[in-house]
């Protein structure tokens, strides 16, 4: 049996099996639900509302993030209710993961490209009584013949087409030759061999259109991960893997036709094809990376977080189900650790850090935080926990950079005056915004070095039991405050990441004063103002001169590796370069990580 079950205002509808939730239906249909927990009633942000129709009746466990009256109007946790009918059901726009600023842009490096694959137009007799070598060895043979390249072997996915190929071509191709060896590809004439770089973030995927033997980007492109509507953090994607193979399955092809998607929708933008695409990078944190080649995932979210693999890879495109030519590469570069991946190394190649002189901290933001300490040529990396309350998530009225977002707050003359994303009505607070407020409220004595909110503000209050400060009025639209309990969230998030900074200090025998240079990566690391994150001690106290902000340098890393060859090899020599450590062994990890909870 089914349900029609009807989303909106996002105008989604479709048949659903009975017995699914209405999250699990969201999902199938496409509207994407914000559910930090995965789906286990523990989040409270994945509230709908039944306008028509009969749900199962309301758990306990929604109680405690709806009001009796709130249940009454037919509010729900979509993760706990299940059509008993057909049903209409509103998604309010908090719930819903909204679009959101995507970082595609990074520092640019200029290199000289050094592509493993290459093109050459050849020109082959076509078979006649007298000559009747194969199309494969034709081809090997006009390739020796008119360029001198040895290749010995044509892809059994290029063997499939060689035929119609070379014959509707009239017998002029462009071959594509990897590493010297394999022909990977018969592309038309005046084509030239295109590739993709992929950075996929936990959060956010930003893609890169090549032209691998000119190395100049031609597109460029950033979406959401679709898997965030199974988790928004890694730990629960890994836990919905683990639960099912179907699951894991269905995580892996939703990166796989986002990817196609782009990539088709980039070609379409600079007039080529998908099939011109004969090699691809894609960079990932590990279990992103585990993730889309399918590779065993419930290890690596237990302790002590063991890879299935942590080398360079070299696959076929067409095992992972990418749309680019049938014989098409995809390379992934090394991981260092389960929670140190292929995106740290990506970003510390990018950045040149580890070729720097004197001491540099890298760091790159997210939900995980990725530290490295450059030490004078010794790479100390670790990973911190720093949690998703700098995407916006489990602080009150956080939400994603998306339009209405907080990016910005000041107090002018005693009151809290604020920037939205767009210029338009705030709707929330993105972690930008989110640290400013901290920083402010901080500054003004409003939040004491421990953390506790005063009420000695004309906009703190009490609601609730809980105190608040307001930085938007109620009006029609609810009152956007900032509590105490995300107060909390901050200390924590950053917390974690200052005590990664200490313990890599402490390993290496510095102290912050050492740090020559501090280079942040990252969209969160792009947005945020250094001042505000210094000032809540999130980052050392140090001249803001000594601080980079370089955008995507993961993607820009991809990039750097998708048109050279070398760059592969010094991505593989960093990988087995950094020294990992583990940072809640770490010795003081305690201590250190008590001390890093002030705000000072
Ligand atoms: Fe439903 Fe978290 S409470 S997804």
């Amino acid at each position: 049996m089914t349900y029609h079950i009807d989303f909106q205002p996002v105008g989604r509808r479709g048949e659903c099996p009975a017995g699914l939730s209405l999250l699990e239906c969201a999902r199938r249909l496409g509207v994407d639900l914000v559910n930090i927990c995965g789906g286990a009633g523990t989040c409270g942000r994945c509230i709908v509302q039944v306008l028509e129709g009969t749900l199962s009746p309301p758990t306990p466990g929604e109680g405690k993030f709806l009001s009796p009256e709130a249940l009454a109007e037919g509010y729900r946790l979509a993760c706990r209710a299940t059509p008993l009918s057909h049903c209409k059901v509103r998604v309010p726009p908090e719930s819903l993961t909204t679009p959101q600023r995507t970082q595609v842009e990074g520092e640019e490096t200029s290199i000289e490209p050094d592509p493993p694959v290459r093109s050459y137009l050849v020109t082959l007799a076509p078979p006649s009584i007298e000559d009747l070598r194969p199309d494969a060895e034709r081809l090997l043979d006009a390739l020796a013949e008119q360029h001198g390249v040895a290749a010995t072997q044509v892809e059994l996915a290029v063997l499939r087409d060689i035929s119609p190929c070379l014959r509707d071509s009239h017998w002029q191709v462009r071959a594509v030759v990897r590493e010297g060896r394999n022909v990977v590809a018969l592309l038309p004439p005046e084509a030239r061999p295109l590739g993709l770089a992929v950075d996929v973030g936990t959060t956010k995927v930003a893609a890169y259109l090549m032209d691998m033997e000119s190395g100049r980007t031609l597109a460029a492109r950033g979406i959401m991960n679709p898997q965030i509507a199974y988790g928004e953090d890694v730990v629960a994607r890994m836990t919905y893997a683990s639960q099912d193979p179907d699951q894991a399955r269905r995580l892996q092809s939703l990166v796989i036709d986002a990817l196609n998607h782009t990539a088709a929708e980039m070609a379409t933008e600079v007039g080529v094809q998908p099939s011109d695409i004969v090699e691809t990078v894609i960079v990932g944190n590990t279990a992103i990376h585990h993730l889309i080649l399918k590779l065993p995932v419930t290890q690596l979210a237990r302790a002590p977080y063991v890879p299935a693999v942590d080398a360079a890879l070299d696959l076929k495109a067409c095992e992972l189900g990418l749309h680019i030519a049938p014989g098409g590469t995809v390379h992934l570069l090394p991981n260092i650790a389960g929670y140190v991946g292929a995106d740290h190394v990506s970003m510390l190649l990018a950045t040149g850090v580890t070729q720097a002189e004197g001491v540099v901290l890298a760091i790159d933001i997210g939900t995980n935080t990725e530290v490295c300490l450059v030490n004078h040529g010794r790479l100390t990396s670790l990973s911190c926990a720093s949690g998703p309350a700098f995407e916006g998530a489990h602080i009150k009225h956080g939400m994603r950079a998306a339009s209405g977002a907080i990016e910005r707050v000041r107090f002018v003359d005693g009151r809290l005056e604020y920037q939205t994303i767009g210029g338009t009505p705030p709707v929330g607070l993105c972690g930008s915004g989110i640290l400013d407020v901290l920083a402010q409220l901080y500054q003004a004595g409003i939040v004491n070095r421990g953390g506790r909110m005063q009420l000695d503000h004309p906009q703190a209050r009490e609601t609730d039991g809980e105190r608040e400060f307001v930085l938007v009025e109620g009006g029609r639209r609810p009152a956007i405050t900032f509590t105490q309990k995300d107060v909390r969230e901050l200390q924590l998030a950053k917390g974690a990441m200052r005590t990664g900074i200490q313990v890599l200090l402490e390993v290496n025998g510095l102290v912050a004063e050492d740090i020559d240079q501090v280079v942040i990566a990252g969209a969160f690391g792009t947005y945020i103002d250094v001042a505000s994150a210094i000032a809540i001690d999130m980052l050392p106290r140090l001249p803001l001169e000594r601080f980079r902000q370089v955008g995507n340098a993961a993607g820009m890393g991809a990039k750097l590796a998708l048109i050279s060859r070398s760059k592969r090899a010094e991505a593989q020599a960093i990988a087995a370069r950094v020294d990992y450590v583990e940072l809640a062994s770490a010795p003081n990890f305690m201590k250190a990580f008590a001390q890093s909870m002030y705000l000072e």
